[in-house]
């Protein structure tokens, strides 16, 4: 009896020596405990600094998408503010121009009437304020027409033209032609080329004038023959002689203003 107790202690006691071995060699393996809670902290607050970065980058989401529709509905506003500037920019342009074409037609209108009217008043009064032409000279059509004093040769004739912003007579077209004949001009040098041979004398027309001019350097004038008028005709004569002359220049536009300050009394 006493034998077997002694070997059922034996027993238990080797029993429980295994036990703590296996436990320890067991404990040898495994992760220490209290490591493991701080492990769990760790893991906790990686899933809490997770979620926050969720919620902010929710938040941030939001926020841009709110953002976003705000621009986008501004961008839209200030579209349509552009498209409608737009629109009331070229109806602007077109309405100064359509302005500006009526303003310009006006103008041409009051210049036209300044000009008709201008010649009624030279008609009455040959030195008239409205006159575009320098003083003393005729004015007919475009052009204005005025005699030098004295005599000159041709060429002396031509710079002394030239000097006044005109040039030599010429007779360019029929009206011109009617205008020179009433003048009565006799001995005035005409702005034709000079030529080489004393060609006969022939009628004034306005076709004499439409041969081109000497091209090229001026040709020794003290052997060449210059165009002049004799009433209705034309001669030729060395250009070195001396005769009248007569230049014509382009008349500037009446100034309107020259016209309504100074209308007579009676014509108002
Ligand atoms: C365009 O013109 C209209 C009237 O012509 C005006 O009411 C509107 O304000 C203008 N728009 C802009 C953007 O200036
Ligand atoms: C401007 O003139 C054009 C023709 O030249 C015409 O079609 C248009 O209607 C005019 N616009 C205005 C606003 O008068
Ligand atoms: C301007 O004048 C021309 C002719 O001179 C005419 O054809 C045109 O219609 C006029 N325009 C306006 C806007 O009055
Ligand atoms: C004739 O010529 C003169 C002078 O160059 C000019 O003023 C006038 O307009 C012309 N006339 C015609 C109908 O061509
Ligand atoms: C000469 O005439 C031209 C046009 O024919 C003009 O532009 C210029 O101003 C004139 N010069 C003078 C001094 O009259």
């Amino acid at each position: 009896m006493s034998e077997e107790i002694v070997y059922a202690h034996l027993k238990l006691r080797d029993s429980v020596k295994k036990e703590n071995m296996q436990k320890s060699e067991k404990h040898r393996g495994e992760v220490p405990s209290a490591p493991s809670c701080s492990q769990h902290k760790t893991v906790l607050i990686l899933i809490l600094l997770c979620l926050l970065m969720l919620v902010g980058l929710g938040v941030l989401g939001g926020l841009f998408h709110t953002t976003l529709e705000t621009e986008i509905i501004k961008s839209n506003e200030l579209q349509g503010i552009k498209e409608e500037l737009q629109r009331n920019i070229s109806l602007q342009l077109m309405l100064n121009h359509n302005s500006s074409k009526i303003i310009g037609n006006l103008s041409a209108m009051l210049q036209k009437t300044a000009t008709q009217l201008c010649r009624e008043l030279y008609k009455k009064e040959p030195e008239h304020k409205c006159k575009p032409c320098p003083k003393g000279s005729k004015w007919y059509k475009d052009s204005c027409y005025f005699k030098l004093g004295g005599l000159r040769t041709w060429q002396k004739s031509e710079i002394q033209c030239s000097v006044q912003n005109a040039s030599l007579l010429k007779i360019k077209n029929k009206s011109v032609l009617e205008f020179v004949k009433s003048e009565r001009l006799n001995n005035y040098w005409l702005g034709l080329s000079p030529r080489k041979d004393q060609a006969k004398s022939e009628k004034l027309t306005e076709t004499i004038f439409l041969s081109a001019g000497f091209e090229g350097s001026m040709p020794d004038l003290s052997k060449m023959y210059c165009g002049h008028i004799q009433g209705m005709y034309v001669y030729y004569s060395p250009c070195i002689w001396e005769k009248n002359v007569m230049c014509e220049g382009t008349a500037s536009n009446v100034q309107v203003e020259s016209v309504l300050n100074d209308l007579p009394e009676e014509s108002l």
